[in-house]
């Protein structure tokens, strides 16, 4: 018997162990496992073929793959196909998402489903609900650091509460997104504290070690992730005397994938959320997840493998839930969570277009569009079928990570512009409207991140602060050119909650000793119901920049060409204080234009006549105005931070 003969008689056997109906009403199952199997194995065996249990195990997550599929409600199952039947329903212009805190948001879970209305009159329909399983108070890292994976944070309310609002979103037409936080668990964990009390076999699930022999080791290679309030990657834990790795904070314990029964757990975890009614599962940090002394432990092949086989084994027990891979790294690094080789397009579905985000912020503090253009063709890369997850903010900080080749190719000096980013976005610079704050500053290699809400790294703080029209005036026009950019780039943007109403830092964090180590709880605020009433009082903050998003929104669901069909083109700067992109999809043309400086700028009219047929018309969707297209030695003339989007007519 061959070996393919092999595998496929062994599946067949736990198949029916477990009472699989192969040729009735499990039929479809069978036929992606069966089609799978061969992958699977071979990414399991790429990781694990020197476990001494290897093949046990192997059975073992085949029988976590059909228990994966029988608990998938009939709901889900229906789901999946009408999904498979629409193709990259992911990709479609019709998406637009908002991330959230329950607690923050709405208070609790029940009370999330009044909210829905809210949402729906923005736009928005997709949620990304932001970690909610049970996490200890103070040591929470605002629920990343996860002590229980199969149970709702008591503060946010229950599992059926989770799943009656889930159940109301989808009948709204809304998805949803939640995390799976891969990479460690809270040290509360009941293997954490098994772990502590001496057990072996839990010992095994962590990064433990009787000295600081491998720890040092690991330490040479090994970046500080926050290290101001947690430096150094290991901890000493009192209880089971051992150095414990702890990459993020020291309350969150790295998991050890090396150990193929983590790995397994974590699946049995993730088709748990599966099963919930996630659409898209968000992979936290995924970077991260592979430790190997010599490197950064960082980006490494294995965690690519084991994506690829968690990508594969979702195919097979919940086809319809797509992946984001929270990589928040190197540009080119970003590009593998894609997949490579004979696996592109097959790992992660989706990835956040960090670097273009951090770039927009570079351009509207420099007014100058050249860095973010020498970073394209990586960016370009991104294979058909994958998409970015677009935004301006999130509840993370902003980190400039993109390439200091990329700054000194326009002529810049790499030190001094990060320099002045860092001083811009502080508010350190001389007369810079930005009020935000360096986040995990390290003296030992000069990098700082940036926090800050939307609204206060555009200005509206300070000019609210001093009672100044023009600054409000064009902190509301920065905060719409900064939305209107990701919003049609391509991608599936995705609006941090309270950006739409226009709130700025809230500092409250500095007085709860569970938050004050953390500046990024300066851009997380606690929305006032109250305050949010005004989107509805003309002429206030709230009205302009409520309506500003939900102009925006309305205009990318009526445009089928700004769906993610890799169908982007920059155009050749003409004027570096202006961006432009053009996608286009069969016919049809859309012309992104802005303005990332204070002053008006003239875009020469040859710029529309570079791709294909010249137009004679173009119509702009935000202004609702038409302009004839001039002569190549006229302009179009754009106001400061103004953008258009412009359809060739
Ligand atoms: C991700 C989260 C971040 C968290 C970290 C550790 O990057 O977005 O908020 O601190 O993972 O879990």
């Amino acid at each position: 018997m061959t070996f393919d003969q092999q595998l496929i008689e062994n599946t067949h056997r736990v198949l029916s162990e477990n009472k699989v109906d192969i040729s009735g009403k499990d039929k479809n199952f069978y036929d992606r496992l069966i089609t799978g199997v061969d992958t699977i194995f071979g990414l399991f065996q790429e990781i694990y073929r020197f476990h001494p249990k290897s093949e046990e195990l192997f059975g073992q997550l085949l029988v976590t793959l059909i228990q994966g599929y029988k608990s998938r409600g009939k709901d889900l199952r229906k789901r999946d196909e009408e999904k498979e039947q629409k193709g990259h329903w992911y990709l479609s212009n019709e998406l637009t998402g908002m991330s959230l805190y329950v607690d923050r948001f709405a208070g609790n879970l029940p009370n999330m489903g009044e909210k829905l209305a809210y949402l729906d009159k923005l736009g928005v329909n997709f949620l990304h609900l932001m970690p909610l399983f049970q996490s200890p108070e103070g040591e929470s890292d605002g629920g990343y650091a996860v002590s229980d994976f199969r149970k709702v944070d008591e503060r946010f309310g229950s599992i059926d509460d989770l799943i009656v609002l889930r159940k109301k979103m989808q009948k709204k037409g809304m998805y949803l997104m939640l995390d799976i936080v891969l990479n460690h668990t809270s040290h509360h964990h009941e293997w954490a504290k098994k772990a502590k009390a001496g057990d072996p076999f839990y010992q095994d699930y962590y990064y433990m070690y009787d000295n600081r022999w491998i720890p040092n080791q690991f330490e040479e290679q090994m970046p500080d992730i926050f290290p101001e309030s947690s430096p150094g990657n290991f901890i000493y834990d009192h209880d089971c005397k051992k150095w414990v790795m702890t990459v993020f904070h020291t309350y969150q314990w790295d998991l050890n994938f090396t150990n193929p029964i983590v790995f397994r757990e974590m699946l049995d975890n993730i088709l748990f959320y599966a099963n919930l009614g996630v659409d898209v599962l968000r992979i936290d940090a995924p970077a991260f997840i592979w430790k190997q002394t010599g490197t950064a432990c960082q980006n490494l092949p294995q965690a690519h493998t084991l994506l690829k086989l968690i990508k594969q084994c979702v195919l097979v027990s919940a086809p319809g839930m797509a992946l984001l891979g929270e990589a928040i790294v190197a540009p080119k690094e970003i590009m593998k969570y894609f997949g490579t080789g004979d696996f592109t397009a097959k790992e992660c579905d989706f990835a956040y277009n960090a670097t273009q985000m951090a770039l927009q912020w570079d351009m509207l503090a420099s007014g100058d569009t050249r860095v973010m253009l020498a970073c394209q063709h990586d960016i370009l890369q991104k294979p058909y079928g994958t998409s970015w997850i677009t935004y301006t903010r999130c509840h993370d900080d902003i980190g400039l990570g993109y390439d200091d080749s990329k700054i000194a190719e326009v002529g810049k000096n790499p030190y001094q512009h990060r320099r002045f980013l860092k001083d811009y976005f502080s508010g350190a610079f001389p007369n810079s409207p930005a009020r935000g704050a360096l986040f995990s500053s390290n003296p030992k290699t000069g990098d700082a991140r940036i926090s800050g809400s939307l609204a206060s790294l555009c200005g509206l703080e300070k000019a609210l602060w001093e009672n100044d029209p023009h600054g409000i005036d064009t902190s509301i026009q920065k905060i719409s050119l900064m939305q209107a950019h990701s919003f049609f780039l391509g991608g599936l943007p995705i609006i941090f909650y309270g950006d739409e109403a226009g709130y700025t830092n809230d500092y409250s964090y500095q007085t709860d000793p569970g938050k004050s180590y953390d500046n990024r709880w300066m851009h997380r605020p606690v929305i006032h119901w109250e305050k949010n009433k005004k989107i509805g009082e003309t002429g206030t903050i709230e009205n302009r920049v409520f309506t500003v998003t939900q102009k925006l929104i309305a205009i990318r669901k009526k445009l089928a060409v700004v769906g993610d069909h890799k169908n982007l083109t920059w155009l050749p700067p003409h004027n570096i204080h202006v961006a432009g992109y053009l996608r286009t999809l069969g016919d049809q043309k859309l012309f992104a234009i802005f303005n990332f400086s204070g002053h008006p700028a003239n875009l020469t009219w040859h710029a529309f006549k570079e791709h294909g047929v010249a137009p004679k018309k173009l119509y702009d969707h935000w202004t609702e105005k038409e302009f004839e297209v001039g002569p190549d030695h006229e302009h179009l003339v754009l106001g400061s931070y103004e953008f258009l989007l412009l359809e060739p007519r």
